[in-house]
């Protein structure tokens, strides 16, 4: 049964994963992560000039590939309510020269005006937020065109999601606590990551929010993730 997290004890856990966030993300997903990132801005439509809110942005990565797309005349903004894991995020822009402006914000209380962006993003971010219905309303809000979710799902082919449910339960734990020093952060992604709301299911949880006339998902890798594109009111 899907249970909402405590907002302050997310920002302290990704304040604690913070260094070694993106060697775990690499290792536990085979670099998949990246591909489906690259997913997100092509189903997206983003194009050259538009201007994208990339909220939960973590260290960074979908935002650093919406401003290869949007390019110069093209704006982005990337936040996280968490200061310490956004921190590492401007090096990263920088060493790509990218010009991207990160600013701390909680996606459940966005500091914009109504349809600010072309489009909102947000992942693996939402499965975190203690708010999920405030969180996709405000995503609908600040938006003109599409809101762009991508999340974890569930693998529900037998055979390969025996497998996947191995790999999540027993190894994912097992080298994210490793790699990071703080296993109970890797074992809330594997139960999280299990009753997450998702399909479907995620599709009716956002429609009944009303801020929504439309929103279609696209399963990734068998149900590991899926991405959702919503289109605001
Ligand atoms: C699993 S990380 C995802 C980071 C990045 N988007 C990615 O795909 O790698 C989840 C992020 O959500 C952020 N987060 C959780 N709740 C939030 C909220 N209410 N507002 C803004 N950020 C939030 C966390 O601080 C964390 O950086």
């Amino acid at each position: 049964m899907y249970k909402e997290p405590e907002a302050h004890t997310i920002r302290q856990m990704f304040s604690e994963i913070a260094p070694s966030y993106d060697k775990a993300n690499s290792i536990l997903s085979l670099g998949i992560h990246h591909l489906w990132k690259q997913t997100v801005v092509r189903l997206s439509g983003a194009k050259r000039g538009d201007h994208i809110l990339d909220c939960a942005t973590g260290t960074g990565d979908l935002a650093l590939l919406f401003k290869k797309t949007v390019g110069t005349p093209g704006h982005v903004t990337a936040t996280d309510f968490c200061a310490d894991i956004l921190a590492f995020a401007p090096k990263k822009a920088k060493q790509e020269n990218l010009d991207i402006q990160f600013e701390t914000a909680d996606v459940t209380q966005l500091p914009y005006a109504d349809k600010s962006f072309d489009i909102s993003s947000i992942s693996f971010g939402i499965r975190n937020v203690e708010n999920l219905d405030k969180a996709l309303s405000e995503l609908a809000r600040v938006t003109r065109k599409k809101v762009m979710i991508l999340e974890f799902g569930q693998v529900e082919a037998p055979v390969l999601g025996s497998v996947y449910n191995f790999y999540s339960n027993t190894i994912l734990p097992k080298i994210g606590g490793w790699i990071s020093g703080q296993p109970s952060a890797y074992s809330y992604l594997n139960s999280s990551a299990k009753s997450f709301p998702s399909g479907q299911k995620f599709i009716d949880r956002a429609i009944n929010t009303g801020a929504y006339s439309n929103m279609t998902c696209k399963r990734l890798s068998f149900g590991i993730a899926y991405i959702y594109s919503g289109t605001p009111k």
